[in-house]
């Protein structure tokens, strides 16, 4: 294939923090929410509770015990080749409770191991403030995102990290995934009360007093990117700031001017309020119509705008899993994708999560942001969620993610060659890890194969996949090599 992409092309892949660490209560890390979620399945799904009753595990606690083996996890992404390492921060090892003034010694150093060690290979790190992680304490304490104090906690940390890491690292996301927050889904990170047995995705109807809540978190996280960019900008002017979209495809479902419509709006609400607000600096007009007939009251404060309007990002980050339909008629819709609401696509095959798989849908997205917001362009999570074996000769012959990373990237190529900003690729979970939506092990994306089980158990050797031989051919030819 000819090769497209750009000589110094970000490949690489994404882990984040609470579901490869592990280490929950090591060397004076605080509980984060995700330390009291079960596991769950396809079916099942994870809850939040305190209880700890027999048979209920937390898998996020030991997860792949990355924090004891970073190190060698580290060498085997240099071995593949990677350019960049997409990881988080538990910003409970640096505060474990979130509030305190003085940060954790041993927090700092452990992050400053890892960076240092990716300086010496050659890895560019990428790294995530807030991956779906909030202090335990920060919730039934002061009520979450809902709260503004928090914002000043937040600030609080990423003051130390980036004073402790300006000359480690360079590229930085502030919140993954911020759009799942105009989804119900968002509740358990607005601030709602811990109520015990409470699901970790829930999608159920809220009131407006609900929905404010979580709207009213999200803008609280908003003016936190917004001052961590600022923040960030005069302790370095090298910082590159990325906002972190959930990539929502959608399609009408029919042509129906109605689904039409209705496919803008949700398009609208799930992916360009966030990263209008982040990419432009304010909320755009269809929003206020949005908050105005959903009852919606937002309170802000007086220099939010200017915030706002100071704390734009550099480049635009997303992940990209699957597309999803939209319709008008309530009886075909039902949940599937990636958290979002959605129907699946007669023209498509789904994962065995129910995700379906859409190459096409990521070029489609692509152009569609890059022409919005003509800015640069990283895709920091993609891949497929599967069950995957270790056969009697030892190895992991995965080659229906090959396949999905193959048809995926020549959509990527596609892209660039569309005139599209393409500047790094990582996909998710490069390592196996424990899915964020399902708490489960088997739902693997790695191109390292961990032997752990759902409960945890196993040796957690690390195992080279088919596609770990595959990727590093792709690295090395600098994506022109996808046979
Ligand atoms: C993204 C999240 O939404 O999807 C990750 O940023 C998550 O944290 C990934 O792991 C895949 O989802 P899941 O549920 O398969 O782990």
């Amino acid at each position: 294939m000819k090769n497209s992409f750009p000589k110094e092309f970000l490949w690489g892949g994404a882990t984040a923090a609470n579901q490869c660490e592990g280490a929950w209560n090591v060397d004076g890390r605080g509980p984060t929410v995700f330390d009291y979620i079960t596991s769950g399945s396809h079916t099942r799904p994870r809850i939040f509770t305190r209880k700890q009753e027999p048979g209920v595990h937390y898998p996020n606690r030991q997860a792949i015990h990355h924090y004891e083996r970073y190190e060698e996890d580290i060498r085997l992404f240099a071995e593949m080749g990677f350019k960049s390492y997409r990881m988080s921060l538990s910003w409970t090892r640096f505060f474990p409770k979130g509030d305190e003034v003085e940060a954790n010694p041993l927090g700092i150093e452990h992050y400053r191991k890892v960076f240092v060690l990716c300086g010496e290979l050659g890895i560019e790190p990428i790294v995530t403030l807030n991956h779906f992680e909030m202090p335990l304490y920060l919730v039934e304490e002061y009520h979450g995102w809902s709260n503004p104090i928090v914002i000043e906690f937040f600030i609080n940390y990423v003051r130390v990290v980036f004073d402790a890491y300006k000359d480690l690292v360079k590229y930085w996301l502030t919140f993954n995934e911020i759009n799942m927050m105009t989804l119900p889904f968002g509740s358990l990170l607005a601030g709602k009360k811990l109520e015990d047995g409470v699901s970790f995705i829930s999608m159920k109807e809220e009131t407006s007093e609900e929905k404010t809540l979580r709207f009213q978190a999200l803008h609280h996280q908003f003016i936190a990117s917004a001052r961590a960019v600022n923040l960030g900008r005069m302790i370095h002017d090298g910082f590159q700031f990325g906002c972190m979209m959930n990539g929502m495809m959608y399609y009408p479902y029919t042509s129906h001017p109605d689904d039409v419509l209705e496919t803008q709006k949700r398009t609208n609400i799930g992916n360009f309020l966030c990263a209008d607000v982040q990419v432009r600096g304010s909320y755009p007009g269809f929003a206020k119509r949005y908050f105005l007939e959903n009852d919606i009251k937002i309170e802000q404060g007086e220099k939010d705008e200017q915030i706002l309007k100071n704390g734009t990002v550099d480049f635009y980050a997303f992940s990209y899993y699957a597309s999803n339909c939209i319709s008008v008629d309530p009886s075909i819709n039902k949940m599937t994708g990636n958290f979002s609401m959605g129907i699946q696509n007669p023209h498509l095959k789904a994962s065995d999560w129910g995700w379906v798989v859409d190459p096409t849908g990521l070029r489609v997205y692509l152009n569609m942001v890059y022409d919005r917001y003509q800015i640069p362009i990283m895709i920091v999570e993609n891949g497929l969620g599967a069950v995957d074996e270790v056969s009697e000769d030892g190895h992991v012959h995965d080659d229906y993610r090959i396949d999905y990373m193959r048809l995926h990237i020549q959509q990527m190529a596609e892209a660039i060659k569309d005139g599209v900003d393409l500047i790094g690729f990582t996909p998710w979970g490069c390592i196996d890890l424990v899915s964020a939506g399902t708490g489960e092990m088997k739902k693997r994306y790695g191109m390292i194969y961990v032997d752990n089980d759902d409960m945890g158990e196993g040796t957690g050797n690390r195992i080279r996949k088919d596609s770990f031989y595959w990727y590093k051919k792709v690295i090395e030819s600098n994506g022109a090599h996808l046979e």
